[in-house]
């Protein structure tokens, strides 16, 4: 009976293993972001690194974050703050063969792969900043095929700031449209008069 009761456990946790690999790492995993695979991973440093679209955020201000490398099957991606592994601010419209994993409490806190499709350097998941006046930086484990991961891969880190990209950008062109603007305007006043 209890041979049975064991074995039966086993299997479980063996169907367990395969179904979590298939469609995506769980909640267990969002602390140590190890996946329950049963192998080692491997040596740092990882053949991957993350891109962000910008070394600076803003609360509310969406960043783009690909991983590039080679061709990958299992991701499990997260933004964090130092050694605290709190997953920060919230995922948006998870690409093709990827889906939302509740990490913190927080339903969009962590994204993962919803199925072992190719993901690749033109997947591109978009991360929306809290408000927090601390650095963040993307940390992910990359999972190549299931016995060949990376654990630790992350981005350089990102400096909150009230100005970001973004509005750098904006007030670029507002030098560059307004004298225009009076270019334009200045002749035709003085045309009216
Ligand atoms: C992106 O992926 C393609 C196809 O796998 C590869 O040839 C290319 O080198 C990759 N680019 C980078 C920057 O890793
Ligand atoms: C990435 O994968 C997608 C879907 O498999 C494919 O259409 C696209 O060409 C690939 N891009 C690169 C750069 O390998």
């Amino acid at each position: 009976m209890m041979k049975t009761v064991f074995f039966g456990v086993v299997v479980l946790q063996f169907l367990g293993c395969v179904h979590s690999y298939g469609t995506g790492a769980p909640t267990s995993a969002c602390g140590d972001m190890i996946p329950r695979h049963g192998v080692q991973p491997q040596p740092n440093p990882a053949p991957y690194t993350i891109q962000a679209s910008s070394t600076k955020f803003q609360a509310g201000i969406p960043i783009t974050v690909v991983i590039k490398g080679p061709d990958y099957k299992g991701v499990l991606l997260e933004a964090r703050s130092g050694s605290d592994t709190t997953a920060l601010g919230s995922w948006q419209m998870p690409p093709a063969n990827t889906k939302f994993l509740e990490c913190s409490g927080n339903k969009q806190g962590a994204i993962t792969h919803s199925n072992a499709n190719v993901k690749n350097n033109s997947t591109v998941y978009t991360w929306v900043p809290p408000a927090t006046t601390k650095n963040i930086m993307f940390m992910a484990t990359v999972v190549q095929q299931r016995n060949v991961f990376w654990v630790n891969v992350m981005s350089s880190s990102l400096t909150p700031s009230g100005g970001g990209t973004a509005l750098d950008v904006n007030s670029g062109a507002e030098r560059i449209i307004t004298p225009a603007l009076i270019m334009l305007i200045f002749p035709l006043a003085v045309l009216t008069v």
